[in-house]
Order: structure tokens, then C-alpha cells, then sequence
């Protein structure tokens, strides 16, 4: 029997009507939550990230600012810019859209938002935290996965997660996350020997390595549920993700499609923390 799709689309949709409805309440307190977005550059798919965030941010009422700098940009100049937003009052949440130009470590700034206005969980504060299990801003994607996988009424407790891609972004989140909730987690990666074999042993697979068509069917165990970060063109120029959604669609009992899958509920997670932000820097809750 085919595997059911988990829908991004109603999950996020869901996730971004309660948001608009806190949003509302927060505006009638004098509050409304404010996202700063700085793009460096012209990447195309960056481009289309920052748009969607946009027009998210819009859709939940709040108010969005994009900073756009050119790809030439000095390292020093972009902090500059980050300590102006970090100041500011009216600024809740913070994103610097990655990837960076290579005149820039990504690393020093990361770590120059300051943490309770990291809505993107990228500080070493907030993945420290989330590692220790204190409150913090979870990374979007991976909160998305594991709110896909809570969707699917599927218990993560007791069972095989395997985890495709060791990113900092997915990769090591999702596997942490995925710990938090009582899972027994294997991380593969591309060093990693017998691949196949790790995965035909998940309960729960998720595919997090940017290669379309990586995750084939034999890899699926059956009954399996199947979570699909990846974002690709395949060779007809659709977009697609990392796994074979129809031959894994033959084996899991759950699978996300791509598009229309993990991507709406990473954007969804986004405003979901930056209400957060907003929330904590006025101390409500
Ligand atoms: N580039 C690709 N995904 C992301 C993301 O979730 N956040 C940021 N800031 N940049 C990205």
C-alpha cells in the first residue's frame, strides 16, 4: 500500500493562523513582532528563501525588514550592521540568510546575534542549549521534521531514528531533537560505510543530504516514516528532494513530499519563534 503524505501545506497553515492570532493580541498590547532579515548577495535560491519569509511575516501581521548588502560586502560592515539591529528595540528577531560570500565567516556572524533574538537557533548559545535540554530557539527545519513526524500520531520513543546529513543547520539538530524524544539516533554521513544498510534499519528516516534521488527505494524500510529535507532540481528541472518519492512511497507508511513538505514547515517554525522573540523581549510569558 502507498505510504501516506505528510502535507506541509494544512501543518503550516495551522502553525502560521496561531501565530497570526497571538500576533494580533500582541499588537493590541502596543507590541508587533518585527523580523530582520539581511541577505548578502544575489543568490537565486536565497532569494526565494527571503521572499517566502516575507510574505510569511505578512500573512501572520507582523512587520518584516530586509536588509540587502551587496556580495562585495567587508565582514566588519556586516557586524556593524548587527549591532545596530541587535540594539534595536524594535527588532525581535534576527536572520542572516546563509550562504555567505566567502570574505565572511559565517561562524563569527552566527555568533554576533545576540541569542534571545537568534529565531534561526544558530548561535552557539541556543544549539548549546537545546544540546543540554535548557529553553532555546530550535533551528526552523529541524523543529519542522519533528512537528511532521508528532503529525503523523507515529511515537518516536524507543525507536531507530537515522539521520542522513550532519550539517549544523539539520543534520546535528534533528539527531539532537530526535534524542530529546527518546529516539536511538544514527547520524550517517558521507564518510559513513554501508549507508543502505543504516538506513533499512530506520523507523524513522530523514534525509537531509542535497542530492536529489540519494535515498533510493531499496533504502526504505517498510513501514517506515520518511522525512525529506532535501531541496533539488532534478535532471527534468523540477524540484525534488533527496529520496525517490515514488519507490519510497511503495515501503513507508509515511513519507513529505517535496515541494509542499518540510520547506512550508521550516518557514512556519521561523514565525512561530519569532512571536517567541517578540514575546520574551517584552516579557510576556
Ligand atoms: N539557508 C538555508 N536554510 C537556511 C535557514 O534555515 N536559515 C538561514 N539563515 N539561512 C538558510
Amino acid at each position: 500500500m502507498a505510504a501516506q503524505r505528510i502535507e506541509g501545506k494544512p501543518l503550516a497553515a495551522a502553525v502560521k493562523q496561531r501565530v497570526a492570532l497571538e500576533v494580533e493580541q500582541l499588537k493590541q498590547r502596543g507590541i508587533r513582532p518585527c523580523l530582520a532579515v539581511i541577505l548578502v548577495g544575489e543568490d537565486p535560491a536565497s532569494q526565494v528563501y527571503v521572499a517566502g519569509k516575507e510574505r510569511d511575516c505578512a500573512q501572520c501581521g507582523m512587520e518584516s525588514r530586509l536588509y540587502r548588502l551587496p556580495a562585495d560586502i567587508t565582514q566588519a560592515a556586516l557586524l556593524e550592521l548587527l549591532a545596530q539591529l541587535a540594539a534595536d528595540r524594535e527588532v525581535h528577531g534576527i536572520l542572516v540568510q546563509l550562504p555567505l560570500p566567502a570574505q565572511i565567516d559565517e561562524q563569527t556572524v552566527i555568533a554576533a546575534i545576540p541569542p534571545e533574538k537568534d529565531v534561526d537557533g544558530f548561535t552557539p548559545v541556543n544549539l548549546g542549549r537545546m544540546l543540554i535540554g535548557q529553553p532555546c530557539f530550535v533551528p526552523c527545519t529541524p523543529a519542522g521534521c519533528l512537528e511532521m513526524i508528532a503529525s503523523t500520531g507515529v511515537s518516536l520513543d524507543g525507536k531507530h531514528a537515522v539521520v542522513v546529513g550532519r550539517s549544523n543547520i539539520v543534520g546535528k539538530p534533528a539527531a539532537v531533537l530526535l534524542l530529546q524524544r527518546n529516539a536511538t539516533v544514527t547520524v550517517c554521513h558521507s564518510r559513513t560505510k554501508d549507508l543502505a544498510d543504516h538506513c533499512r534499519r530506520a523507523d524513522v528516516l530523514v534525509a537531509a543530504v542535497g542530492k536529489a534521488g540519494f535515498i533510493t527505494g531499496d533504502m526504505v524500510k517498510p513501514g517506515a516514516v520518511v522525512i525529506d529535507v532535501g531541496i533539488n532540481r532534478g535532471a527534468d528541472g523540477k524540484l525534488c528532494g533527496d529520496v525517490d518519492f515514488a519507490a519510497a512511497s511503495e515501503k513507508a507508511s509515511f513519507i513529505t513530499p517535496v515541494p509542499g513538505g518540510v520547506g512550508l514547515m521550516t518557514r512556519a517554525m521561523l514565525m512561530e519563534n519569532t512571536l517567541r522573540a517578540a514575546k520574551l523581549l517584552h516579557g510576556i510569558e
